[in-house]
């Protein structure tokens, strides 16, 4: 493999996934990147028909094609040309544009700190608007006004409310946490606690509910719910929040809802602003709309879909589906970073 290639494909392997599942192989010749899905890495709740992972792969593409930019090479995408899982063919082409947003790839993280709650420069804005291109779909909006980032953050902390409390979503999340550096660099998979940025109160109260016996006990007191206002207050620490929507629940809609997540993260990184996704509701909604899954009570169900119809309402975007939602603003540097798989294991 050509050092341009390798450089390209470590740009898609630093993409974010849910969970840090990181579900992409890659298929490299010196002009053409297959993108594959690997539907194993993920198989949660979450991840209704893989879409949470092709959210993932899409940003994954997006870090490829700037990269094969800053490589002097202009990138064509094919979706989906074979088997379902064949996500794209990428190929390589004279002539590439460089763009700035290459130069951040490494630098964009999730972090999950307070931010200050000052407001976007007219800069900001325009570059975090800027990220969305043309496109009309997925579309791309920003809420700005206190009251309304208070209201999405608390829709943002309704996953925590009902993951805590629904005993497969509760054992997924906390298969997933690495307690310590050492495991996190064993698994190169999932949450490393410090990267949760929890005080040392809270890190306990986690470790309390990694039993789900003891967690459903707590959550019949409502410690889901108390635990949910709280990480409340922290998603409304932001500037803004941000939302990305689409038309159809298409595996393409979802890749290209992904592209548009990296380039918005991408141009927040360069702006030297913070990132959060807060996703788990609008993935729960799937899993509601989908009649043959029945994994909420009732209650959840309204809890879930109030939440969504709420932060459609707030972003003004009814006729839509929100895929991602996130928060940005100015914060410290995270304590921590995600693991990641090294390349070889991406490559077929
Ligand atoms: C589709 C998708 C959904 C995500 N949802 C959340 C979320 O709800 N909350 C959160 O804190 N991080 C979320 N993340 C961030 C991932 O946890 C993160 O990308 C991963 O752990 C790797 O860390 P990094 O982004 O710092 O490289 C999401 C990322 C993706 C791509």
């Amino acid at each position: 493999m050509t050092p341009h290639i390798t450089r390209i494909l470590e740009a898609g392997n630093s993409a974010p996934s849910g969970e840090n599942c990181q579900p992409w192989r890659f298929v490299a010749d010196t002009s053409s990147i297959e993108v594959w899905n690997r539907p194993e890495r993920d198989r949660s709740a979450y991840n209704w028909g893989q879409r949470g992972s092709y959210i993932a792969i899409g940003a994954a593409i997006e870090n490829i094609v700037l990269a094969a930019g800053a490589e002097g090479f202009g990138a064509q995408i094919q979706y989906f040309p074979g088997p379902d899982d064949h996500i794209a063919t990428i190929s390589l082409t004279s002539g590439g544009l460089r763009d700035e947003l290459a130069d951040v790839i490494a630098l964009r993280v999730t972090n999950r700190k307070p931010y200050r709650k000052v407001s976007l420069t007219a800069e900001q804005r325009k570059s975090l608007l800027a990220a969305s291109q043309t496109s009309q779909d997925p579309e791309l909006r920003f809420v700005e006004a206190p009251k309304e980032i208070v209201a999405l953050g608390r829709i943002g902390s309704i996953n925590e409310e009902i993951m805590l409390a629904n005993e497969a979503l509760h054992s997924f999340f906390f298969s997933h946490i690495n307690w310590t550096k050492r495991e996190d660099d064993r698994n190169t998979t999932g949450f490393y606690i410090k990267t949760l940025e929890l005080p040392p109160p809270a890190v306990l109260i986690f470790k309390l509910l990694r039993s789900w016996r003891r967690a459903r006990f707590l959550c019949r007191l409502g410690i889901n719910r108390f635990i949910a206002r709280v990480n409340g207050t922290t998603n409304a620490s932001a500037s803004a929040i941000g939302a990305i929507a689409v038309s159809g629940i298409e595996p393409l809609d979802f890749v290209r809802a992904g592209r548009l997540l990296e380039r918005v993260w991408l141009s927040a990184t360069l702006s030297g602003l913070s990132i959060q996704p807060l996703t788990g509701v609008f993935f729960f909604k799937l899993l509601c709309d989908d009649r043959s899954i029945d994994l909420f009570s009732k209650t959840e169900r309204s809890v879930i879909e109030n939440g969504c119809t709420n932060a459609q309402q707030i972003f003004g975007i009814e006729n839509k589906r929100i895929v991602a939602m996130f928060r940005i603003g100015p914060s410290k540097p995270p304590s921590a970073r995600s693991s990641r798989f090294p390349l070889e294991s991406a490559l077929s």
